[in-house]
């Protein structure tokens, strides 16, 4: 089950609810939560719960004990979401952070003007200082441990769609001169890979695992002509950390209009070399698969795994119903964020428990 953002925990906090919808779906493989912040700076969007208090442990904790009851498997997604943010979620008003001071002119949901909820325009955010990248470091790996506290079996750092990952990666938005700069490769990746090498050390690389997007445009994004030669030193780098896994993700279905495939194309021809790179490490992918899509690029050998977002949106026995070849339901996009019950946990099953293995 890929990360999905539900925007459902008014306090920040997980609540029944937020247990109801992963005891629910704790067939699946391996559940990778909704995005977590890791902290308050690293928040973007109002009603994500975060890792970083005691409070947000001890919801989680209800959370994994109700997945581990029914045999699931469940990480944490660790998210920062660098300049996807709003002063308004910040500490004293502060801009968000970045790896440039460069804005997205995208939208963060937050507070508007009036102090209702609602979409905003991305406050302009400071580049980090060089000095601060240690403390970030050590705010993922507190999340780290407190996901660990909470009875999660691992973590996912999300290094995908915008967030403070790519703001590093992608040449164009990095326009620092430093050790962590854009200008070569070894530099762009730098961050991630300690951030990377921080969470290890708290949970060990078995628990660990990453999600990537190159070529994503998601959260205007702009295109980096070095996103080739970024993407397989970094899976070079992580190949030699033995990770989990790696997880990339097929943004085309983001786009608002068909390209014709070409992005899936590009991604499937990274993912050929990223493959050789990885070695051993399990390679995941999501977007836009199905039960046949996703069987075919396993049997083929290019991916190791495949996650699926939407269908679990209304399908809680996903895995049931691939085994008994049972329709799936759709899921309606009007509730994918924010809300209450309706369209959360109110999906039905459609399979009495047909045991995985039987087919
Ligand atoms: C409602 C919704 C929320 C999402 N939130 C996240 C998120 O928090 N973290 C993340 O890495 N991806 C997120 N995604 C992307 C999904 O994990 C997945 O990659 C994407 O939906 C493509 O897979 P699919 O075609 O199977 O849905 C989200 C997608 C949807 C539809």
């Amino acid at each position: 089950m890929a990360p999905m953002t539900r925007a459902r925990a008014l306090t920040e906090v997980p609540d029944d609810l937020t247990v109801r919808y992963y005891e629910q779906r704790a067939s699946a493989g391996l559940i990778v939560t909704e995005g977590a912040p890791i902290s308050q700076e690293g928040t973007g969007y109002l009603f994500t719960p975060g890792l970083y208090t005691d409070e947000q442990v001890a919801g989680w904790r209800r959370v994994t004990d109700a997945v581990r009851r029914r045999d699931g498997r469940i990480f944490a997604q660790l998210w920062h979401v660098g300049r996807a943010s709003h002063v308004s979620l910040q500490a004293d008003g502060a801009p968000p952070v970045s790896a440039s001071a460069k804005a997205s002119g995208d939208t963060a949901f937050a507070y508007q003007e009036d102090g209702t909820p609602g979409r905003v325009v991305a406050s302009t955010p400071r580049a980090l200082r060089a000095d601060e990248i240690p403390r970030v470091a050590a705010d993922f790996a507190a999340a780290a441990v407190n996901a660990n506290a909470a009875g999660f079996h691992g973590v996912e750092l999300h290094a995908a769609t915008q967030y403070l990952f790519e703001t590093f990666l992608n040449a164009e938005v990095n326009d620092r001169t430093d050790r962590y700069g854009g200008g070569n490769v070894a530099d762009r990746i730098r961050f991630t890979l300690e951030v990377v090498d921080a969470v290890v050390e708290q949970l060990g690389a078995d628990r660990v695992g990453i999600r990537l997007s190159p070529f994503s445009t998601v959260g205007s994004m702009p295109v980096d002509p070095k996103q080739e030669e970024t993407y397989l030193a970094l899976s070079r780098e992580l190949a030699a950390r033995d990770l989990a896994y790696v997880h990339y993700i097929d943004t085309s279905i983001f786009l608002p209009e068909d390209d014709g495939g070409a992005l899936t194309r590009q991604v499937r021809a990274l993912l050929h070399a990223v493959r050789q790179e990885l070695g051993d490490t399990p390679l995941v992918l999501a977007g836009g698969l199905t039960q046949e899509s996703a069987t075919e690029l396993i049997d083929s050998g290019l991916i190791d795994l495949a996650a699926f977002g939407r269908p679990y949106i209304s399908n809680p026995d996903l895995v049931e119903r691939f085994h008994g070849g049972v329709p799936l339901a759709t899921p309606d996009p009007a509730t994918f964020f924010g809300g209450d019950a309706t369209g959360y946990v109110d999906y039905p099953v459609a399979t009495e428990a047909v045991p995985v293995g039987s087919k």
